[in-house]
């Protein structure tokens, strides 16, 4: 934790789970899949903060998504973070790619969902100012969407051996307004 706060710099600083819950309005959930239900019971109250689920729910082995047809990832952390605003992104791309791909002059689509209109709009442009393509896919049930995107894309970098420096892309037939 040490080196990745001295990485990033200023105005940064490391703490544990239920600290870091505490201080920020906006909560990037991004821990493997086994671990967010326990995680989420210690991190004290949750009413108000937007998480940004970043989660797959991946079977061991990267054998596919746990659940999806009938819920998501997205939709059990928001029925476990009581009176959170959740919004799924960020889900389907190795952000360690980010500058490179940027550098290039494209933007990655990082699909967003959510239920609460003012959540989404503060994690879109927190996308934006990252540098992403946002793209608002509608209300949080279509994070089963998105969660299958993801393991599409898991399945090209890993199984199908392209690596990690890939990501999706919405083409327009006309310039979409940003
Ligand atoms: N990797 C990607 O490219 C990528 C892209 C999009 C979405 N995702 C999703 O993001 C999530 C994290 O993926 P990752 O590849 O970053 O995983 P990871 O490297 O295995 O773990 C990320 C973080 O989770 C913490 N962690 C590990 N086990 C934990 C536990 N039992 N309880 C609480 N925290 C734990 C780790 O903390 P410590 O370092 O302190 O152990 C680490 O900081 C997954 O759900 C994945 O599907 C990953």
């Amino acid at each position: 934790m040490a080196k990745l706060v001295n990485k990033i710099g200023l105005n940064v600083k490391g703490g544990t789970y239920y600290e870091a819950a505490e201080h920020g309005e906006v909560i990037l959930l991004a821990i493997p899949w086994s671990s967010v239900q326990d995680t989420i019971g210690i991190l004290g109250d949750l009413n108000g903060k937007i998480i940004i689920d970043c989660t797959n729910a991946v079977a061991p082995k990267l054998g596919g998504l746990l659940i999806g047809l009938t819920t998501s990832a997205a939709e059990k952390i928001a029925e476990w973070a009581k009176g959170a605003n959740v919004v799924k992104g960020f889900n389907a791309f190795d952000p360690e790619f980010l500058d490179e791909i940027k550098s290039r002059d494209l933007k990655p689509s990082n699909f967003i969902c959510g239920d609460d209109p003012k959540a989404k709009l503060l994690v879109r442009q927190l996308g934006q100012v990252i540098g992403y393509d946002v793209v608002d896919c509608g209300p949080l049930k279509n994070a089963r969407f998105l969660e299958s995107l993801a393991m599409l894309w898991i399945e090209l970098a890993y199984t199908q051996g392209m690596g990690s420096g890939i990501a999706f892309k919405l083409l327009h037939h006309r310039k979409m307004p940003e």
